[in-house]
C-alpha cells in the first residue's frame, strides 16, 4: 500500500441546523485516482471545501502529508500541495490564458518564476498555442482545460477535479480524461468528482460514494458500483 497523501477523518459539517457532513473518513494514497460519486446535494463539494479551506470543517481533522492542515487558510493548503478545480471555472475574463495561469502561479506562490512556468504548464493541458487569446474566446472544453492548468500552477501533489467534465461532448469527456490521466503519469493523486460514470469507471483505481453528507462505500469500483446501497441512492430510493 502506498503511503497516504491525504487523510481526513470524521469531518463533520453543518450549516445552520442541516447536517452537510457526518463523520466523513476519505483518504488518497501517493499516486492514487478515486472517484468521489454521489448524488445531487450529498456533501462532495463541501468535502472538497473542507480539505482545500473553502469552508472550516466543523469536527474531525485533515492531515496532508504527514501535517494537519484543516486549520490552515486556503492558499498554506495549496503551498504544502492541495489543489482543486472549482465547479463553476471562474477564470478572469478580461486576461488572457496566460495571463489566468500566471494569477495561479503568484497565488501558488511561484512568484518569481511566473513568466517562465506558465507556458510549461499550458503545455501540459494541451492550452499553449491558445496562450495569447482572450480567455472569454475559449470554448467549454478549452476553460476546463484552463482550469484545470490553474490548478496545476500550484505544482500539487493532489489535484481534487469537481465536475471538470460535466455539459462536454463524450468526445472531450475523452479529453479531459486522457489530460487527467496524463497528469496521474506525472506522478499527481487525482479525486475525480463526476456524475458521467463510464468516465469515474474508466478513470478511478478506488471510488468513494457520499449519501447525505455520509460515506456509505470505499473500495474497488466493480464491488461499489455492484453495491445494494449505492444502487438504492442512485434509484432515488
Ligand atoms: N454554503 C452553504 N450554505 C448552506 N448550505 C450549503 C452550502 N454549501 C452547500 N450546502 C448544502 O449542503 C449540501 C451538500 O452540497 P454540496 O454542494 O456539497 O453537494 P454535491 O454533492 O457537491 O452536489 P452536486 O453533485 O450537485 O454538485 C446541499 O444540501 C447544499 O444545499
Ligand atoms: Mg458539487
Amino acid at each position: 500500500m502506498a503511503e497516504a497523501i491525504l487523510t481526513a477523518t470524521k469531518i463533520d459539517k453543518r450549516f445552520g441546523g442541516f447536517i452537510a457532513l457526518d463523520g466523513v473518513d476519505f483518504t488518497v494514497a501517493a499516486g492514487e485516482r478515486v472517484g468521489l460519486l454521489g448524488p445531487n446535494g450529498s456533501g462532495k463539494s463541501t468535502l472538497v471545501n473542507c480539505l482545500t479551506g473553502a469552508l472550516r470543517n466543523d469536527g474531525g481533522e485533515v492531515v496532508l502529508l504527514g501535517r494537519r492542515i484543516d486549520r490552515l487558510p486556503t492558499h498554506q493548503r495549496i503551498r504544502r500541495g492541495i489543489a482543486r478545480t472549482f465547479q463553476v471555472p471562474r477564470p478572469f475574463a478580461s486576461m488572457t490564458v496566460r495571463e489566468n495561469v500566471e494569477i495561479a502561479l503568484l497565488y501558488a506562490g511561484g512568484a518569481t518564476a511566473a513568466g517562465n512556468e506558465a507556458p510549461a504548464i499550458l503545455d501540459q493541458v494541451g492550452l499553449l498555442q491558445k496562450a495569447d487569446q482572450s480567455s472569454r474566446s475559449l470554448t467549454q472544453v478549452d476553460l476546463r482545460k484552463l482550469e484545470l492548468a490553474r490548478a496545476m500552477a500550484a505544482r500539487p501533489r493532489l489535484l481534487i477535479a469537481d465536475e471538470v467534465m460535466a455539459g462536454l461532448s463524450t468526445a472531450e469527456v475523452d479529453e479531459i480524461l486522457a489530460l487527467l490521466l496524463r497528469l496521474n503519469e506525472s506522478g499527481v493523486s487525482i479525486v475525480m468528482i463526476e456524475h458521467i460514470m463510464y468516465a469515474v469507471m474508466k478513470f478511478a483505481q478506488r471510488i468513494c460514494v457520499l449519501v447525505a453528507g455520509r460515506k456509505i462505500a470505499d473500495g474497488d469500483p466493480q464491488a461499489v458500483i455492484r453495491d445494494p446501497e449505492v444502487e438504492r441512492a442512485y434509484l432515488g430510493e
